[in-house]
């Protein structure tokens, strides 16, 4: 039974482990944000519900149980230096959950019935961001199909909510490993969007990444198992003894908001020639001076040592490259406001 949230409803009296550095985990904070689509009435308003022992009830048959008609999105709220709370790029989180709705016929939801969920759920649980440079409060957009069928089919009713989570470091490490026959998505397929199955699917490989001593799972591309797609959950780049900063083009994998953030800060701010393109695992293993991968929960972390047939190859020296640096400290500096924001992406919450 969920109970609607108000402003008098209690904060937790859990400690948050401020001291302690958070990992990237749930979390029941105070409250969370929950939107209804029916075909007659389309989307709701939506409000915030307590988050304390909340949980949906769904009919046996209901789609994402059976179909996974189940998209979502992730972005972040930091605070800053002067005690603000800001969020990072929530209308391009916005725009890009419509795009994944649209590939698997989910309603899509106004950009800013997205953007009030989100800034509702930081505001209410403000005493959750964490303070300055200790972490940031992630949060979570979630669409399902609740609505119930038997065949293949759409469903005809839908669930949107929002829950936050102070979050630390998400992976970190810097060794990756290209599995034989093991892809995360196919041309034509459901890689761009942002699906629950996309993630289903790599849980096999990541779990044998780890049982190997790596990272995560590095993707080649379907086609020709030899171009480089993706990580699990982040974007990948490299950076060419020319100096060129190379990402796989879009088409089948996740178009990440960091990814876009990276290239335009590296073209915009830095100058640097930036290149979406096919780039080949021989090409990075034989040019790369540098290799990383982005993504929100990931930020950007370099990598060092890629497996690709049973090798460990290191990139250059197998040491963290200074233009990853760079633009790690760059993107956060925008999001902090602590460096001009040229593209409107930093907003502030008031509370
Ligand atoms: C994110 O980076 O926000 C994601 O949604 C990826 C997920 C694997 C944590």
């Amino acid at each position: 039974m969920l109970k609607p949230f108000t402003n008098q409803s209690p904060c937790l009296p859990q400690d948050p482990g401020w001291d302690d550095g958070f990992g990237f985990g749930y979390r029941e904070l105070d409250a969370f944000w929950l939107a209804r689509w029916t075909q007659e009435s389309g989307w709701e308003a939506g409000r915030l519900y307590e988050q304390q022992g909340a949980s949906l009830e769904l009919s046996l048959a209901a789609n994402v149980l059976h179909y996974g008609q189940a998209i979502f999105e992730g972005l972040k709220a930091h605070r800053t230096r002067e005690d603000k709370i800001v969020l990072f790029r929530a209308i391009d989180n916005a725009r890009r959950m419509r795009a994944s709705a649209a590939r698997l016929v989910m309603p899509p939801l106004p950009v800013d019935d997205f953007v009030t969920a989100v800034h509702s759920v930081v505001r209410a649980n403000h005493k959750w961001v964490p303070g300055y440079q200790k972490g940031s409060f992630y949060l979570r957009p979630v669409m399902i199909g609740t609505g119930q069928v038997l065949g293949v089919a759409p469903a005809q009713e839908y669930l949107f909510y929002v829950f936050g989570c102070p979050a630390g470091q998400y992976m970190g490490g810097s060794r990756v490993i290209v599995l034989s026959a093991a892809h995360r998505a196919a041309p034509y397929g459901t890689g761009a969007a942002k699906t629950a199955g996309n993630y289903a699917g790599c849980l096999r490989p990541q779990k044998i990444a780890k049982e190997m001593g790596y990272v995560d799972a590095l993707y080649l591309d379907a086609r020709d198992d030899f171009y480089i797609e993706e990580l699990s959950g982040a974007n990948f780049f490299a950076i060419l003894h020319d100096g060129t900063l190379v990402t796989p083009e879009l088409g089948s994998i996740l178009p990440g908001i960091t990814r876009d953030s990276v290239l335009t800060v590296a073209r915009e701010l830095f100058g640097w020639l930036t290149v979406e393109r096919r780039l080949s695992i021989e090409e990075v293993l034989s040019d790369a001076v540098e290799a990383f991968y982005v993504g929100t929960a990931a930020v950007l972390s370099p990598v060092t040592t890629i497996n690709y047939r049973g090798i460990d190859y290191p990139i250059a020296d197998g040491e963290p490259g200074p233009r990853a640096e760079r633009l790690l400290q760059a993107l956060t500096a925008i999001r902090l406001q602590e460096q001009p924001d040229h593209w409107d992406w930093v907003k502030e919450i008031t509370i």
